[in-house]
């Protein structure tokens, strides 16, 4: 299994080009389930998470063809990889054990699936590193379209043999997984259905633009009411993935650790405003660029902030440890909670190694900022637990080796490159 090696305490300069967003592509690459037709979708991410939803697809019988390398997306030329997507001729509508328990989002396909050929066979996703994430809400928002839904030996199993109808799904609390499979099995449901307290993260505002795209009726596109006018059919579209917005975050947050300025392009500040408003509020400069996104820190030390985790426009989950990792070394305390996930502070032991002096109470960690963190070996078992030891290596004195590599894989398109170009000190270690 590779590692990552890095040393800490160099002020990181240069530019970073933004991949496209995984959480945007993965729902898009399912809802080509949707027609019979092509979708191509540009700025997809070179990701691990990427190939297990091609392979899912794959298996169902979609015929699944990339063009363009990750190379470009470096030299700061806006396209990633194009996939073009085509589900003219569906084998199987059964999404196996195998591949859904690698990875959550493939019960994206359950929506698409359903809604096309009226049945669908998804293994339960199971239990995973940042908590139970039941998909209860998904089963209950497409039960109200009609569907008829048993769960049986770890597999649901949902018939709709003449086809969804509209209905009104009034989510209890905001998933984002949920709103994604229901607004796709919408556009394909007979008359209306309204989501509401639907998520509206970034990523559903471009699934939305998508399936307008591919002819279906969606009102309310970025609000948490959504009405979509179902259709008889979807066509082919092409589709621009929106920029990842927690990679972004991620290397915005290595800056506020090691200083220097960093240029982040082919990213927009509005899709990450939450974390920008903390980063200042910490002391670093942000503005926006004709590129993308500048941030830096010259000189004073970080001071630490609150946060607290919220479905979007509120700080995203998938922020809070990397900006964890910053207030360990910054001056102050600061009290981070965490609304979403209740298991989502596995990070807090290993940055302890580090010299982190953090202490957790139920859903909020008290982070008592230290002058300086000290290298060690360390591992996490999920994605952003991962990134946020990288980013708390960087900000160490001495060698720092992050295990389990593979979870950085899932998210991050080269991470290493993208810090050493800008004169940090990290390699892989091969193994
Ligand atoms: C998505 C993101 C993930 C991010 C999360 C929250 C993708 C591929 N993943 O995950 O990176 O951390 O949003 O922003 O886009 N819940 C239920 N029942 C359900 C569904 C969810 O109780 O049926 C709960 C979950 O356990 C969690 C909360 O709702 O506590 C939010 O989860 P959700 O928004 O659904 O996350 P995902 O879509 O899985």
């Amino acid at each position: 299994m590779d590692r990552i090696r890095l040393r800490g305490g160099r002020p990181l300069e240069g530019s970073i080009a933004i991949g496209g967003a995984k959480n945007a592509a993965l729902p898009l690459m399912a809802a080509s389930l949707l027609t019979g037709d092509t979708l191509t979708l540009s700025n997809v991410p070179h990701l691990a998470d990427i190939a297990t939803m091609a392979q899912l697809l794959q298996q169902h019988g979609v015929d699944v063809s990339m063009d363009g390398g990750p190379g470009n997306a470096d030299r700061g030329t806006p396209e990633g990889r194009t996939i073009h997507l085509s589900a003219a001729k569906i084998e199987s509508t059964l999404a196996p054990y195998d591949i859904v328990r690698k990875m959550r989002a493939s019960v994206l396909v359950l929506g698409p699936l359903l809604a096309r050929f009226g049945e669908a066979e998804v293994s339960l996703p199971g239990g995973c590193a940042i908590g139970t994430r039941p998909v209860d809400l998904h089963i209950m928002g497409l039960k109200a379209l009609g569907a008829e839904i048993n769960v049986e030996n770890g597999y649901i199993k949902a018939r709709a043999p003449k086809g969804l109808k509209g209905g009104v799904v009034r989510f209890p609390m905001v998933s984002v997984g949920a709103t994604e499979n229901l607004l796709m099995a919408a556009t394909l449901a007979e008359g209306t259905t309204v989501l509401e307290n639907a998520a509206r993260e970034p990523e559903i505002t471009d699934l939305a633009y998508c399936l307008v795209a591919m002819g279906a009726m969606i009102d309310g596109i970025g609000s948490e009411h959504l009405t979509i006018h179902g259709k008889p059919s979807l066509h082919g579209a092409q589709h621009r993935i929106v920029p990842d917005r927690i990679e972004t975050g991620t290397f915005a947050a290595a800056v506020a650790i090691c200083g220097g300025r960093v240029e982040l392009l082919n990213t927009r500040l509005d899709l990450i405003e939450s974390v920008s408003d903390k980063l200042r509020e910490a002391g670093c400069d942000v503005e926006e660029t004709a590129r993308g996104i500048a941030i830096g820190r010259n000189g004073s030390r970080l001071k630490g902030v609150d946060f607290l985790t919220q479905p979007f426009p509120g700080f995203p989950t998938d922020m809070q440890a990397q900006v964890m990792a910053a207030m360990s070394v910054a001056e102050g305390a600061s009290m981070i909670t965490e609304s979403i996930f209740e298991n989502r502070f596995m990070h807090v032991p290993e940055m302890a190694r580090m010299g982190a002096n953090i202490v957790v109470h139920g859903a909020s960690a008290l982070v008592r900022g230290v002058p300086k963190l000290t290298g060690a070996p360390v591992m996490a078992t999920d994605l952003r637990a991962s990134v946020s030891l990288v980013l708390a290596g960087l900000a160490a004195e001495g060698e720092t080796i992050v295990n389990r590599v593979y979870h950085l894989d899932r998210g991050y398109e080269r991470l290493e490159e993208k810090l050493a170009a800008c004169g940090a000190q990290i390699e892989r270690l091969k193994d």
